[in-house]
């Protein structure tokens, strides 16, 4: 089975889809650390990247890993290599999109997606995941919510982390983000026309993966 949770940044994906995953035994692929490990790995062999064959041959050759630890957490291996601190620092955040707009990186990324769901029950989250890497998912989810909660959510997160940000730098750049993510001519962040749209503005992280888990456990029925 194939669970689709698309949206904008700080919508709250990550926290949800990793607790509806659990809920549900699948297993949880979060599309957006593969965007940032690969950015993290072009950064630090300095590709050019308007140079996109290198690009392309580049991502050919990396391994990316999304291992699930006993305590839930997910590490992320670049080549072996856990980077999951680096890749959530707002360097990285704001160079991902230059990668995620090339097409030709993006097939490459939606390959290595795709291979996630032939053995696995699975929950995945992302952009394009509902509409362009699994069109024929079993349930799709677009989760939502208002700008200024997403980007106190995203402040929160990074405090939480020890990372100090401005707040109105980064409504700004959530924005941008926003606009970029939607505006790209290859895998746009898009609602798929089937997918189910939640607003998570009012409600608790338990209140939206109950919410998703009626609609799975409705569809279940059948
Ligand atoms: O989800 P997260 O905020 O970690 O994603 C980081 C960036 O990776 C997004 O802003 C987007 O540009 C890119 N991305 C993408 N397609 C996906 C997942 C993430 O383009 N499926």
């Amino acid at each position: 089975m194939i669970i689709t949770v698309d949206g904008p940044a700080g919508a709250g994906k990550s926290t949800i889809a990793k607790k509806l995953a659990q809920k549900l035994g699948f297993l949880y692929v979060d599309t957006g650390a593969m965007y940032r490990a690969f950015t993290l790995k072009a950064l630090n062999d300095k590709v050019n990247f308007a140079d996109i064959d290198r690009l392309v041959f580049l991502a050919r050759e990396t391994n990316i890993q999304l291992k699930q630890m006993e305590n839930n957490e997910i590490k992320v291996l670049l080549d072996g290599e856990d980077v999951s601190g680096l890749i959530r620092t707002p360097e990285l955040t704001n160079a991902v999109f230059k990668v995620a707009q090339i097409p030709q990186i993006r097939e490459v990324m939606v390959q290595w997606q795709r291979s996630y769901g032939e053995s696995n029950n699975i929950v995945m989250e992302g952009r394009d995941i509902g509409t362009v890497v699994f069109p024929q998912a079993d349930e799709k989810f677009y989760l939502d919510a208002d700008i200024n909660i997403r980007a106190e959510r995203r402040y929160n997160e990074l405090k939480e982390k020890g990372i100090d940000v401005d707040m109105h730098d980064l409504l700004e750049q959530m924005k941008a983000r926003d606009y970029k993510d939607k505006n790209r001519s290859s895998g746009p962040l898009k609602k798929a026309d089937d997918a189910i749209l939640i607003d998570s503005t009012g409600l608790s992280i338990e209140e939206v993966v109950d919410t998703i888990s009626s609609y799975i456990n409705d569809e279940k029925r059948k």
